[in-house]
């Protein structure tokens, strides 16, 4: 299992999630078994003019090996220099991003509006695989809509301008992230280059990503919203990997593992805000953390008391004090519940 020259220990990967997919997150979802996650989406402009809030997406764990930053921008020329810089700041792969469905990005002809013309899909990987000495690869959708599916066309030209990999998301650019993801797609895409393939919709449990693997051949599968208040998934996946069952996993875990991530969180701002007062930067983490604890809940008994307070909490403590009440140890308040399953209220 392998891109470029990168091995990996497993084939289940943490997509790559504005907002989301930061080094605490990417660092918590790796220790649960997720062989390999990337940054957030990096403006190529950001990157090169020294955004001070690029500093926080190219933050990683010295343990996060191998590192990819996702770039995205609309010019050749503009992706491979910050390609290079991104490789200078620590990148072991860089990923260009030609799936974001954003207006505001679309309209600049970055995102998915990039991979409407595979011709200068071929030549924003050939000009950034010529600017670093890492793996490009790409991140596509099916198409841009239902009359323009197109991605067997953009994989072939990604792979044809030096592309290690695809990465490829079964929905269009017109579905957003409603409605269902084609795998046929997935499929068609694996037989269509010989570089390996990264699937990616619709995968909200380990076994959707085991279904995802079986049925459309892709080599590897990316978590995405699945891992939202459930880093866990990479251990049963990777439990799986192995032929061995997952751990169960416990009140007091799951208990931990969230003010672990608050923690976390409240390190990583202030890695980032050196100046600012303690007490201003863990308010500002627990802020970011706050749709990370609606996820964590999401589907508990206890999730729907606890998120109408949540979205008040401030402090490390205030977070603890809550899981506290609301999930006592040994109540039935941690169990899942059928009922909840589709709790409008912790949606991603
Ligand atoms: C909140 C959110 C942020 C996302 N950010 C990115 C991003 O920065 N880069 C990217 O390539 N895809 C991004 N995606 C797309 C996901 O990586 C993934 O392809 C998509 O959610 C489909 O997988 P799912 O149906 O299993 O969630 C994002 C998706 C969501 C829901």
């Amino acid at each position: 299992m392998q891109i470029g020259p990168h091995h990996f220990s497993g084939s289940y990967f943490l997509a790559p999630l504005a907002g989301v997919s930061d080094r605490p997150f990417r660092l918590l979802c790796r220790e649960m078994g997720a062989a390999f996650s990337y940054t957030e989406m990096v403006s190529a402009h950001g990157l090169l003019h020294g955004n001070p809030q690029t500093d926080g997406y190219l933050d990683r764990d010295p343990s996060e090996t191998p590192f990819a930053v996702q770039i995205f921008a609309s010019e050749p020329e503009v992706l491979a220099r910050a390609g290079a810089e991104a490789v200078r700041r620590g990148a072991d792969l860089v990923d260009i991003n030609m799936a974001c469905p954003v207006k505001k990005v679309c309209g600049t002809g970055a995102g998915a509006a990039l991979a409407r013309d595979p011709a200068r899909v071929e030549a924003a990987v050939r000009a950034v695989a010529a600017a670093v000495k890492v793996p490009v690869t790409v991140k596509i959708r099916a198409g841009w809509d239902a009359n323009e599916l197109n991605c067997v066309e953009v994989a072939r030209a990604a792979e044809q301008g030096g592309a290690a990999a695809v990465a490829l998301h079964g929905r269009t650019r017109a579905q957003g992230y409603s409605g269902r993801a084609d795998w046929s797609r997935l499929a068609a895409v694996k037989r269509a280059v010989r570089i390996p393939v990264l699937g990616s919709g619709d995968v909200f449990s380990a076994a959707d990503a085991l279904r995802m693997k079986r049925e459309t051949g892709v080599d590897f599968v990316l978590v995405a919203r699945g891992a939202c208040g459930n880093p866990w998934i990479f251990r049963e996946l990777r439990a799986s990997e192995e032929g061995r069952p997952a751990p169960r996993l416990t009140r007091d875990e799951w208990a931990a593992t969230i003010l672990r991530h608050v923690r976390m969180q409240i390190e990583h701002r202030r890695g980032q805000r050196p100046r600012e007062l303690p007490a201003e930067a863990e308010d500002h983490a627990v802020r970011e953390l706050r749709r990370h604890l609606l996820w964590y809940t999401r589907g508990r008994r206890g999730g729907v008391a606890f998120r109408r307070e949540a979205t008040s909490v401030r402090t490390l403590a205030g977070v603890e004090e809550l899981v506290e009440r609301h999930f006592p140890r040994g109540s039935p308040a941690f169990e899942l519940d059928p009922a909840l399953a589709n709790d409008p209220a912790a949606e991603t």
